[in-house]
């Protein structure tokens, strides 16, 4: 392996940045050259390529977002988007990639290099959402979770001034990791999350039983992915139902998504980020570096994005029993 490019791809997660800077360094210290592709497979296909030093990466490791900026390209999806996105590489003289993102990002490196195997792609996970399978964390997810945790602590505090039932949507379209993690740490009444059927009788019952203890500052979090809806539409159901409660709702939305990584995500990314080109680096390919009970663990690409990674029912028990 003579030559190494990084990108970002997806939904940016903070600790992104930590990983380009770890792959970067990581490359330089095993003595391959690296380049950076700028806004994913969008600038693969548009040559959007710049060399990366190990000055590049300075002052970066704290901060949230990407260098690279990140997209989601329509065009990769076509065949003769992936055909000029190789040319482009084979004009850079890269064999090797280091893949920062989800889902989306390894299903198109996966498709990529069926067609074109002399191109090694590993990657790793970098998305909020933490639903990748093989990897206990992804890289932004303990940010986020402190981000909506710190949000919510501080609605709590207006909402029990007010005596206001709250509900609260957090990211997570298809999981509710967020929502969990979040909802347990502050103190939620009640968590709802796409993994469960909602049922908004029970829910409105709960609340109606705490009103019975004079309680009736409350908080709901809502995964945006929730069945019966997100926060707004849930609200509303509940208001439909009784009007014994003086309800407002809050959407957290893109703020989960930035702000300045967790020592957690920069220590994952920066792990990760060195696995990845330490894989490339002994031939490897078509996996995701990640990181399962304290070790670095290598799960296929096609592992990662379909064996969904399921919430511990563990976590969905406890809130019940301490919720009040
Ligand atoms: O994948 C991360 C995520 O933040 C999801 O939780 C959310 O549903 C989605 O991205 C929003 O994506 P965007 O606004 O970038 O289209």
């Amino acid at each position: 392996m003579n030559k190494i490019a990084v990108f970002t791809s997806g939904g940016d997660a903070p600790g992104m940045n930590a990983c380009i800077r770890a792959v970067v360094r990581a490359a330089i210290h095993y003595g391959i050259e690296v380049m950076g592709i700028r806004r994913g497979y969008k600038g693969m296909i548009n040559d959007d390529f710049i060399p990366m030093a190990a000055t590049s990466v300075s002052y970066i490791l704290h901060k949230g977002g990407t260098i690279l900026g990140s997209a989601r390209s329509d065009e990769f999806r076509t065949p003769e988007g992936r055909k000029k996105a190789y040319d482009n590489l084979k004009k850079h003289g890269i064999d090797g990639i280091v893949a920062i993102g989800g889902d989306g990002t390894f299903t198109g490196a996966n498709i990529f290099m069926q067609e074109y195997p002399d191109i090694a792609i590993v990657g790793t996970p970098g998305t909020i959402d933490n639903d990748l399978y093989g990897t206990d964390f992804t890289i932004g997810y303990d940010t986020a979770i402190n981000t909506a945790m710190e949000a919510i602590d501080k609605i709590k505090d207006t909402a029990d001034a007010h005596d206001r039932l709250f509900f609260v949507e957090v990211m997570g379209r298809d999981v509710g990791f967020i929502a969990a993690r979040s909802g347990i740490a502050a103190g939620a009444k009640a968590i709802l999350i796409p993994e469960s059927k909602t049922d908004i009788d029970d829910l409105v019952l709960q609340l109606l039983n705490n009103a019975a203890k004079k309680k009736l500052s409350n908080i709901v979090v809502v995964a945006e992915g929730d069945d019966e809806g997100g926060a707004m539409e849930i609200a509303q159901k509940v208001k439909q139902r009784t009007n014994l409660f003086d309800i407002r709702v809050t959407v957290l939305g893109h703020m989960q998504r930035g702000g300045s990584p967790t020592c957690m995500d920069r220590v994952l990314a920066s792990r990760v980020g060195v696995a990845a080109v330490q894989a490339l680096k002994d031939g490897k390919k078509g996996i995701m570096l990640g990181q399962l009970h304290r070790e670095v663990s290598e799960i296929p690409f096609e592992k990662a994005i379909k064996h969904h990674k399921k919430m511990s029912t563990a976590l969905e028990e406890l809130s019940k029993i301490i919720a009040y």
